[in-house]
């Protein structure tokens, strides 16, 4: 693992994807209040928001999402790249994703205090997806047996660290105002609703019409063929794609798939303790 991984602020970063230069960066960015981040902890949804929140900016026009690859687009401000892509020449309002935990954030954050979207998902969903994940992303140090991986996932000894930890910091942040909490499992029922919800946070107002197209291009089977969003650009050197998908299944409960009854039964019992102190409505509780 110490190959693969640097610990960063008590964390896993695949080296790979997050040298240290690109770490100091982030440290050291400017923020905008107009900004908008996209937080997420992994495998939750920050492709599908790489997508979705462009739309909303372009008012339904398809450009960005056609012409831009997600990296470029909404780039990762703790990712390889960001110190090169000149995210300071960049006009407003910015989008950015970052699977920080709240207690890594730069300074800046704290200060400026830009607009935050942040995605939840269903922590077994989440394990699964990252189960999979880790078997076809070559930066990863491979998962072992479900059994194996559980262990791992419920410690945090996994990129960017425990689920529970990344999930109580961001609910608990002070400036809740400035910060949109939105459900995968809600995007999943009601794309539309969720468009709509979306684009009010941010200040746009959209005709059913517009709110209508942007959800039928995003939802899995139409988003899955764009080639700006699905990775097919990228070498089998990172992904490979053969073993599983990155846009794999795309829906709720499948856990169900990975999980024996025994794992689960672990996983709740971790979860109900870990999480006991929260007042927070998740929407699988
Ligand atoms: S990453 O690596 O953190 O950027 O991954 P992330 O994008 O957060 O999560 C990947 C999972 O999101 C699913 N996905 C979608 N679901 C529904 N609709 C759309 N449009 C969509 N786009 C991506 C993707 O399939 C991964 O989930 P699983 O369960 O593995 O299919």
């Amino acid at each position: 693992e110490a190959e693969l991984y640097t610990v960063y602020k008590g964390v896993y970063v695949p080296k790979v994807l997050h040298p240290l230069e690109c770490l100091k960066y982030y440290e050291e960015f400017t923020f905008r209040p107009d900004d908008i981040l996209i937080v997420t902890y992994p495998k939750s949804g920050t492709t599908w928001m790489q997508e979705i929140v462009p739309l909303i900016q372009s008012e339904g026009d398809f450009a960005p999402i056609d012409t831009i690859p997600n990296w470029d687009r909404v780039p990762w401000l703790e990712e390889h790249r960001a110190n090169i892509l000149n995210l300071e020449e960049r006009p407003s309002p910015r989008i950015f994703a970052t699977h920080f935990h709240y207690n890594m954030m730069p300074e800046s954050y704290f200060k400026v205090k830009p607009k935050v979207l942040y995605v939840l998902r269903n922590p077994k969903d989440v394990f699964t997806s990252s189960f999979h994940y880790y078997g076809m992303a070559s930066f990863l140090v491979n998962p072992g047996t479900v059994d194996e991986f559980l262990e791992k996932f419920l410690d945090g000894k996994i990129m960017f660290g425990s689920w529970f930890d990344h999930v109580k910091g961001w609910i608990n942040a002070k400036e809740q105002e400035h910060i949109f909490y939105i459900f995968y499992e809600d995007m999943i029922r009601d794309l539309k609703e969720s468009v709509g919800k979306l684009a009010s946070f941010l200040g746009k107002s959209l005709s059913q019409e517009v709110i209508a197209k942007i959800a039928d291009r995003c939802v899995f089977k139409n988003m899955k063929q764009n080639k700006m969003s699905n990775y097919s650009m990228v070498t089998t050197e990172f992904f490979d794609q053969q073993k599983s998908e990155f846009l794999r299944k795309g829906t709720t409960g499948d856990w169900v798939n990975t999980m024996s009854a025994t794992q689960s039964d672990r996983f709740d019992a971790t979860y109900k303790e870990k999480m006991k102190d929260e007042k927070f409505k998740f929407v699988w509780d």
